[in-house]
């Protein structure tokens, strides 16, 4: 049996990239597997992915984010977490957390990083009548969405592409993306 990666992905929210992880996850040869999930909204349409495939699974308020980050960290000491996967978590790590993971902590953002940082991507992209768009797996540091990109997916903007068409493309393609980069990070 090949030895996973035991993984923790944090949430904020729909979690359909988390449930395209654990999907892959399942895989014999894929090289992690999903041990704890980690939420800062208790309504987390993704905390549903947990209880339906039997993760174990925290919730914790991030408003006193110093306490969400302690909490945190002792359950990813508890259930020996190597690596974090960032799904649509809504909330900046500090240095003193992400100090704790070096190179083992990833996020996937709706953009070819290093352009359109940050929140609002689709419609700035679309105001920049941009031609290409897509999505990015980078290494996570304390500056917002600016460490390494491990891999990109470029999306061809459409001629009547709107936020929502441009949004629902660009997640298809995440959902193949976010895995890819994890078997070239374990390859
Ligand atoms: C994705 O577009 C991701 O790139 C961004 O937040 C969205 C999360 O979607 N960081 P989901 O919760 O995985 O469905």
């Amino acid at each position: 049996m090949v030895k996973k990666i035991r993984t923790s992905v944090f949430i904020s929210g729909n979690g359909t990239n988390l449930l395209s992880i654990i999907k892959n996850s399942r895989d014999y040869n894929f090289p992690i597997t999903v041990k704890l999930i980690i939420s800062n909204n208790k309504n987390a349409y993704g905390l549903k992915y947990a209880k339906r495939y039997g993760i174990n699974y925290k919730y914790f308020s991030s408003k006193d984010q110093e306490k969400f980050e302690r909490n945190t960290l002792i359950e990813i000491k508890k259930n020996k977490i190597e690596l974090v996967c960032l799904a649509g978590f809504m909330k900046i790590l500090s240095k003193n957390f992400l100090i704790n993971f070096k190179k083992k902590i990833i996020n996937i953002h709706p953009s070819l990083l290093p352009k359109f940082k940050g929140l609002n991507t689709y419609k700035r992209v679309l105001d920049n009548e941009e031609i290409y768009s897509g999505c990015a797996v980078h290494h996570v540091n304390s500056k917002l969405d600016a460490g390494n990109v491990v891999l990109k997916k470029k999306v061809l903007i459409d001629k009547n592409e709107t936020q929502e068409s441009l949004k629902k493309r660009i997640l298809s393609q995440e959902h193949k993306l976010y895995s890819e980069a994890i078997r070239l990070i374990f390859k």
